[in-house]
Order: C-alpha cells, then structure tokens, then sequence
C-alpha cells in the first residue's frame, strides 16, 4: 500500500520509520518531511496546514492511508475532509480533535464526565479574571483556549505574574482569537507523565507509558519547550495507576465522546499530573506526543499500519500490543538559543557513526537532506529549533542513557545544544532498571 505522512518533525520522523518496516507498505511520501525522512521516503513539497493540496495529491496518487503527525491539520477537520472525499486517513475528526484545539471544550467534557483535572474556571475578560486569581491566590495556571504552538499556557508563580498573562492573552490578543477565552485553573503537584492510546471510536489498545522533560535546561529549569526529551516506560505509572487512568479518564472519554455521536478515532494523548491525590489530567492531545512517540515506536514491535487500520475500521477489539521490555531514551539535540532566537543552516557532522551504534536510532526533526548527486556528496543541514532525537534503548534505564548520550558524543554541529540529564527521574527511581512490569502492557478491555 501507499501510504502519506503529514508533518515534519521528529514525531513524523519516527511514525515514517516504523511504517517502514510494516510488510504491507510499498511506497511512503511525507508531506512536506525532514532530511531522515527523506532517507527512507519520498518527500513532497506540501504543508501539514494545506489541507486542500494534501487531498489533491492523496487522490491524485491514489494514497491508501493518511497519517496526521500534527494537531493543526487535526483541529483544521483534515479527517472530515479525506473522509468525505472516500480517502482512509488515522486520526480524529475536528469535533473530537477539539480536546487539544480547544482548552475550554476540554475541559468542560471533563467537568460532564467526572475526569480528575485540576479546578478551573473559564473568563473572557480581564476584571472577572482579576479577581478570580486574587481570590484563589498564586500559583495558578492561565491557559489561553486555542492552539498556540505549545506557549499557551503560563504557570504563575505570583499573583501578579497571572493579571500579567490574563492581560496578555484577553487584552494585547497576543495569542489572537486562540486567547478570546482562557482557562484559569489550579496549580497541580507532582510528576508528569503521558498515557498514549489508540481507539476505534469504542475500544482502546494501550500504548506504553511515557515521560517528556519540556524545560529547556538541566532541571527542569528554564522556559519550557516543544520537549528536550523523554523515555519510556515512565516507572511513576505502576500498575495500579494505569488501572485508574483507564477507569477513570481514558474509558470516560471514549465512552463520553460516543455517547455524544461523535466518537473518537486515533491517537488519544492524556498528559498527566500524579499528585498526592491520584493522577489528574493536565491536558488532552489528539495525536501521538513529540519527542514521547521517539522513545515509544523503539519499543513496539507490532505493526502500526494494522493498529491504524484496525482504528479507522472500529476492529481494534481487545487487542494486546507486544513490546520490547527494554526502556528507551530519546535525547532531544536543539539549536542554541531555542526555544527562543536560534540560527539554521549548520552541517550536521557525525550523523552516520552516531547511527550505526547498536539499539541507537537518530530521529530527526529540524533538518534537510542536500544531496549533491554529481559530486555524490549528502549533508545534513539543521532547519529548525529542536534538530535531532538521539534515541537508545537500553538494558535499564542507565544503559539507555548512556547509549543515547554516546551516541550523540559522535554528532556535531555549531551551536548545538542539549539536556544532560534526560532519564533522571526514572534513573533515580528505587531500583533505576526502569524495567516495564508485564501487566502494565496489557490491554485493559472494556
Ligand atoms: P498543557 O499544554 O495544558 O499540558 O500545559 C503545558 C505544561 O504546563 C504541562 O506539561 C505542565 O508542565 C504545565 N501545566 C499545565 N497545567 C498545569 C497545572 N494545572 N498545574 C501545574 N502545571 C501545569
Ligand atoms: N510532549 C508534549 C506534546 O507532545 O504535547
């Protein structure tokens, strides 16, 4: 089959790399790709936001399934439209892609269907707002409704620092219309996690467990970004929380949405607050996690393309996925000064050698591939903020570090940067294995 990936990053990246290895694909394009990914696909010059353009070429060549690597497109109604053109495409429709492209809508399903989240009300002007935060005091979370490439949502420290971002988003429009409501909600406590799944509209087969690390310093310090980095499985989900999360927000969800006539189909993303209080749902994605899905595709081992399929065909059924009981760390290599200004066109050195160590997979994400086929030279350019996924899996958690960190020793370029403490959490964790119990990666069935 022909198969059309939409986006460009290291997500996309990893999503390509594992349909490359399913028996029923032939031939993968990647609109509009990076430099990995034209290494093992054909890339094709169109944005992940040119909705119109990417169904002309899906029809024009016939493509016989669209996976949408981004929320954009998702929340633009990509599904709706391939679908009403008689096109196969793996993802939410935009009523249901409305959990990520809409705070507000999140978190009223949420409130309907009894998920824990965190306490929250909804404003759109500044006054009520104002008092809202003097009456609940500091920190609190302000959380602009739309997407806002990953910057909407401001945890305040003071109280003066929330009127601030109210002011900001409801006033200056800094997000645009994304900020003509906003959330405000309590500040939650604990570690985060992601819990990955894939649903038919009814059934839900369960991804592994993951950790991302947004800040972009040692720490988790500093502002934070698209993520520096992550590994999976994340050891703080045990067993029992995984039970509760089915229970208690991913059944929920699935069953609510259904309920409503409009179920959910795709890739369902809970990011999640463990507190002292039990796990609470910090916010919903309509799609796979960047950098989380380069640390989980690692592991899997079953065929996504049949899981895909299986989602667009309401088959999924009780299936159970097979995984690779080793953890694996996905190192996140930016270019300096991200997430702020940063410069673009550096050689990349080193790439072949840092891929070639066993269990090490190099994602990328903000690169091009300039291939000189007269002098039959190929160099890898960096184009973008956040550059490469440096990805090991390990024989525990330290191995998996350290394989990563290793492997990104032999890879160059200018003012590049990077995390050095990717996997602490669970390397520090009682034991530091990080190895996956057995019933954490079953399906929890209905
Ligand atoms: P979101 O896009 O809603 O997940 O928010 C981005 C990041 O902001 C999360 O990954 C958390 O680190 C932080 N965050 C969001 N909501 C809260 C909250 N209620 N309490 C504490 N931190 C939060
Ligand atoms: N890693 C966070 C996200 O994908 O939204």
């Amino acid at each position: 089959m022909k198969v059309l990936v939409i986006g460009s990053g290291g997500r996309e990246h990893a999503i390509t790399w594992k349909v490359s290895q399913s028996k029923k694909v032939k031939k993968i394009y990647c609109a509009p790709g990076n430099g990995g990914m034209a290494q093992i696909a054909e890339l094709v010059n169109i944005n992940a936001e040119n909705i119109e353009g990417l169904l002309k070429f899906a029809k024009e060549n016939k493509i016989d399934l669209t996976i949408v690597g981004p929320e954009t497109p998702l929340v633009l109604g990509i599904v709706n439209k391939f679908t009403a053109a008689g096109l196969r495409i793996f993802g939410p429709t935009k009523e249901v892609a409305r959990l990520e492209g809409s705070k507000v809508f999140s978190k009223k399903i949420m409130a309907e269907l009894g998920v824990p989240t965190a306490d929250f009300q909804i404003f759109n002007n500044t006054e009520d707002a104002i008092k809202y935060i003097e009456k609940k005091g500091a920190p609190i979370v302000i959380k602009a409704d739309g997407l806002c490439g990953g910057k909407g949502v401001i945890v305040c420290k003071t109280i003066a620092e929330a009127k601030g971002a109210v002011e900001a988003i409801i006033k200056d429009k800094k997000f645009g219309a994304a900020g003509e409501q906003i959330v405000i909600e309590d500040c939650l406590i604990g570690e985060e996690a992601s819990i990955i799944v894939i649903s038919d509209g009814k059934n839900v087969v369960l991804l592994a467990s993951s950790q991302d690390h947004k800040a972009i310093y040692d720490g988790d310090k500093g502002p934070n970004t698209g993520g520096m980095g992550a590994y999976s499985p994340a050891p703080v989900i045990t067993d029992d929380l995984f039970k509760i999360i089915m229970k208690d927000v991913i059944y929920p969800v699935i069953k609510g949405l259904a309920d409503k006539s409009t179920p959910y189909k795709g890739t369902l993303y809970a990011g999640l607050m463990v507190t002292k209080d039990g796990p609470k749902v910090l916010e919903f994605n309509a799609r796979f996690g960047d950098p989380e899905t380069q640390a989980i595709f690692p592991r899997l081992k079953d065929d996504i393309i049949e899981l895909m399929e299986a989602s667009i065909d309401g088959t999924l059924g009780k299936k159970k996925l097979n995984w690779n009981k080793k953890p694996c760390v996905s190192v996140v290599v930016a270019s300096g000064g991200y997430p702020e200004k940063y410069e673009k066109g550096k050689v990349i050195n080193g790439l072949e050698e840092a891929g070639k160590t066993k269990d090490v997979v190099v994602f990328h994400a903000g690169t091009v591939l300039i291939e000189d086929k007269k002098n039959g030279t190929k160099n890898f350019i960096t184009n973008g903020g956040r550059v490469l996924n440096v990805t090991a899996l390990g024989n525990n958690v330290k191995d998996a570090i350290e394989r990563a960190y290793a492997a990104l020793d032999k890879i160059k370029f200018d003012k590049m940067y990077y995390r050095r403490d990717i996997g602490y959490r669970a390397m520090n964790r009682k034991g530091g294995d990080g190895y996956e119990k057995e019933s954490c990666l079953s399906n929890y069935g209905k």
